[in-house]
């Protein structure tokens, strides 16, 4: 029976090895790391799960195109997942990875288990699937053949197939959204409860078209849905269910689990999909999910094709692994989007790090050194502005643990910087280079000095979660020995004796605009690369296999088809993300006679700013649609492929409402 007094189980997403990960995948793990520490620090019994979701129709494509075997292909972009987390000195417990036996044989446990309870039927499916996302959708749900998560063109997908009795389970969930704080943040919680109140079908578990998948263990011709296969993963990495009678002690001991940390875009199939499985099995559910928001780039996700992809090996090559935890935890707030940008980076970088830390800490040693002999004196009267510091420094820990209850990264270390920087304004005021030409004021001296040691020895404590290499530099420092104990940041007057050096400055100073240039120019060699890479599918002297990555045209229609398509000229005038579906822009289209409400799904092109003033070509006559609760009436054209959706202008000459034909 698992006590959660004293364990604490987190885990992240487990990662696609579909490509090289970047700093966006890198966010969510560097959270549960630093609150893996922070648990570890405050005494409890941690385990951290992260691993790598290896099955699917996404990794066969990959491999194909690679000319090797799905595992050839996950083998070697595992490896690199694995050293970037060894890089990023990652503190995870188990890494699990989907093509292991000791999950894929649990996994079919699971299934067995869920069959045996009636709820796993076998039928015939027909809809879409995004096989980016690994997603079925209904034809609600995709009217537009568009992946309403991801915004990229999908295909059907008609198979016989299995299916997971979900919506026997919509009451239970809707229960545990509003009587639990089970799902947070609460604007996903809405998001959730409008997904079920549009009717929750059953979900297709399994695949036949292609077998790079856990077979499903009563009927070997199909593959277990990936989702199915990945989200089991949190329990098998605990060895549950037993195979052969083991013991099922780590399970008992960690689950339930205490957080579950997911991207916005996965929280549906943490937060009902998941739940649901462990309903079936009559498993307890875990007891958070928390949805993070993204990293986005030139205002959307980062992507490889339009080579903006930020690689967090060069960034740490660059400005060390403390530095980039630091920025990643500071810079965003759980639960919202936030931009990357080199500038905000360096800044944070150097005003924080190397300002306000870097130097209280190179002018805390250096004065020690040269005022005390390097030996950090004993506690003093408490005079000027000592009690306040005191105070300051030792309430700090309440407001940190208060923060990080919630998830609150960038407050909690907010905090921590409010104290360092006190104790920096603390040397200006005390200006113990004045006490020091002074014989009589020594004994002062020495208080102001112990005072600083005593302020940075609680600041190590408190920064150690996020930022331990750094924390071990100042220890060492200081003189102190051993990693730090929570408690101690409770504490003041505990420095006396220890022999404390100036080491090399633990953040240098940066030329911020000159290291801004040579980041720009690394991103201008990055996007060149990645234009060059994708020219040859764009030439039309295209080879006969670049040639077959076009779509085939479709079926012949009579002229009087084509003519029933009321097509138009028109003006956007607005454009808003729609404020339920993360994919969908919301448009009021100038169409000359009316502005009409038009919904697209192109928030993965585009922002909202670049498309107002475009003159577009709009469907007039398609029946109006409701999408996630707002209505579309007609369609925007756009050039697509898998990737991308681009306007088809038409001139700025073209009146908005002539007919296009
Ligand atoms: N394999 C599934 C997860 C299965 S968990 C049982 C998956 N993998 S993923 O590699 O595509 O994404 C993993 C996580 O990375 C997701 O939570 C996703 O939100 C996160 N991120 C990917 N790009 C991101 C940003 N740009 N910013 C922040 N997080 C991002 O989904």
């Amino acid at each position: 029976m698992k006590d959660n007094s004293k364990t604490f189980y987190i885990t992240t997403p487990i990662y696609y090895p579909s490509d090289n990960l970047h700093i966006g995948h890198t966010y969510c793990t560097v959270m549960a790391d630093a609150m893996a520490r922070f648990k570890r620090l405050q005494g409890y019994d941690v385990r951290f799960l992260t691993g790598t979701d290896e099955h699917g129709q996404k990794i066969q494509k990959k491999a194909q195109a690679a000319g090797v075997t799905p595992q050839e292909y996950v083998d070697r972009v595992v490896a690199g997942i694995k050293d970037l987390w060894a890089t990023m000195e990652i503190s995870y417990d188990d890494f699990i990875r989907t093509t292991e036996p000791r999950h894929m044989v649990r996994v079919q446990e699971i299934f067995r288990r869920m069959y045996a309870k009636g709820d796993i039927y076998k039928s015939a499916y027909e809809g879409w699937y995004c096989t980016d996302c690994e997603a079925f959708w209904t034809d609600t749900q995709a009217p537009d053949g568009v992946c309403p998560d991801c915004g990229r063109k999908i295909g059907r997908a008609s198979e016989e197939a299995y299916f997971f009795r979900l919506s026997k389970y919509g009451d239970k969930l809707k229960e545990l959204f509003t009587t639990t704080d089970f799902l947070q943040p609460q604007t996903r919680v809405n998001e959730m409860l409008s997904f079920i109140d549009s009717g929750l079908e059953d979900l297709c578990i399994s695949r036949s078209s292609f077998d790079w998948g856990i077979p499903v263990p009563i009927d070997e011709k199909h593959v277990i849905y990936v989702w199915l296969d990945a989200l089991s993963n949190y329990i098998t990495a605990l060895g549950y269910p037993p195979v052969e009678g083991e013991s099922t002690e780590l399970y008992e001991k960690y689950w339930p689990v205490d957080y579950h940390l997911v991207g916005k875009e996965i929280v549906r199939f943490h937060s009902i999909i998941w739940p649901a499985m462990l309903m079936s099995i009559d498993e307890p559910i875990p007891q958070h999910v928390l949805g993070h928001g993204w990293l986005l780039i030139d205002g959307g996700k980062m992507s490889k094709s339009k080579g903006n992809v930020v690689d967090p090996v060069k960034l740490i090559d660059r400005y060390g692994v403390d530095a980039l935890k630091y920025f990643l935890l500071r810079e965003y707030t759980f639960g919202s989007d936030g931009q990357f940008t080199n500038e905000v980076m360096l800044n944070r970088m150097n005003y924080d790090l190397a300002n306000d830390l870097g130097n209280l800490v190179s002018r805390t040693t250096a004065m020690i050194e040269k005022y005390c002999g390097g030996i950090v004196p004993g506690p003093g009267k408490t005079e000027g502005p000592d009690a306040e510091l005191k105070e300051m420094a030792t309430e700090c820990y309440k407001k940190v643990e208060a923060a990080m209850d919630k998830f609150q990264f960038n407050i909690a270390l907010e905090e921590i910087w409010t104290v360092i920087r006190r104790t920096n304004k603390y040397i200006d005021e005390t200006m113990p280079w004045a006490l020091a030409k002074d014989p009589a004021q020594k004994v002062r001296l020495e208080t102001v000095m112990h005072n600083l040691a005593d302020a940075l020895r609680i600041v190590s404590v408190l920064i150690f979660p996020y930022m331990h290499t750094t924390s071990s530099k100042i220890r060492e420092q200081l003189g102190l020995e051993g990693d730090p104990v929570w408690k101690e940041a409770q504490f003041f007057d505990m420095m006396n004796g220890q022999v404390a050096r100036k080491g090399e400055p633990i953040f240098p100073r940066m030329d911020v605009a000159k290291e801004l240039e040579e980041l720009e120019a690394m991103n201008a060699a990055q996007k060149a690369a990645a234009a060059a890479a994708a020219a040859p599918a764009d030439a039309s002297t295209g080879s006969a296999s670049e040639k077959e990555e076009y779509a085939p045209y479709k079926e012949a229609i009579e002229f009087a088809d084509f003519d029933k398509i009321d097509l138009r000229a028109g003006t956007i005038i607005k454009a808003e993300k729609h404020p339920k579906a993360d994919k969908l822009l919301v448009f009021q289209v100038d169409l000359g006679s009316e502005v009409r409400q038009i919904i697209s799904g192109v928030a993965g092109s585009y922002s909202p700013e670049e498309c107002v003033g475009k003159h577009v070509m709009a469907v007039c006559n398609l029946k109006p649609r409701n999408l996630r609760g707002l209505e579309s009436n007609g369609m925007l054209c756009f050039a697509c492929d898998e990737k991308n959706n681009k306007f088809t202008f038409v001139g700025a000459d073209v009146k908005n409402g002539m007919i296009i034909g």
